[in-house]
């Protein structure tokens, strides 16, 4: 496997357009290049980490947090398709949920449609719990599982 390198960092105004060519290459139904500014320029409530791929900073992934305290949301995560399978998106969780525990945050949750198994996996292995589905919650009528993670628990070594 090609050894990469990156960096985790917190996403600012100017990572926009980088972090929309990630949600159009890796989703059918991407957000809107709206949704993602009013969340970079309105950083109370929300927050963004990118991956940046050494030595050139380029964007290749990132993770979009709502945080209404001491409640958290995952708005989306992604990693540019020519870097899945490296490591990114592991990472970029492992960020955003220790900003989380060490900002005193509760609970986070999510929605993951029920056939993503990759991205399924990837909440599982992070201690992730499905707690319900939502019926039609995607635009072409597929169900999400609603997942969360007790950020209050003592991750087991
Ligand atoms: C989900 C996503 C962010 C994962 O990022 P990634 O960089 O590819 O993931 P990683 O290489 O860090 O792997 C993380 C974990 O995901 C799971 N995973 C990764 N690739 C997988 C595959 N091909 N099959 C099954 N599980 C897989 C594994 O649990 C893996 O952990 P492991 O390597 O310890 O086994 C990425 O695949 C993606 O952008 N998918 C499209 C967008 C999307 O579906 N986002 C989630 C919306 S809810």
């Amino acid at each position: 496997m090609e050894i990469i390198e990156f960096e985790i960092t917190e996403a600012t105004e100017e990572d926009l357009d980088a972090i929309y060519d990630v949600d159009k290459k890796a989703f059918s139904y991407p957000m809107s290049r709206s949704s993602i500014e009013r969340d970079l320029r309105d950083r109370r409530l929300s927050k963004y980490f990118v991956a940046r791929l050494l030595p050139f900073n380029e964007v290749v992934g990132y993770i979009g947090l709502w945080c209404i305290f001491p409640e958290a949301h995952i708005v989306s995560i992604a990693v540019d398709p020519d870097y899945q399978g490296k490591g990114i998106g592991n990472k970029l969780l492992q960020q955003a949920l220790a900003w989380l525990v060490n900002s005193g945050f509760k609970h986070v949750f999510l929605e993951v449609r029920v056939d993503n198994e990759v991205a399924i996996n990837l909440y599982d292995k992070h201690g992730f719990e499905k707690v319900s589905v939502r019926k039609n919650y995607y635009q072409d009528g597929s169900d999400a599982f609603v997942m969360v993670k007790d950020l209050t628990k003592k991750e087991e070594q």
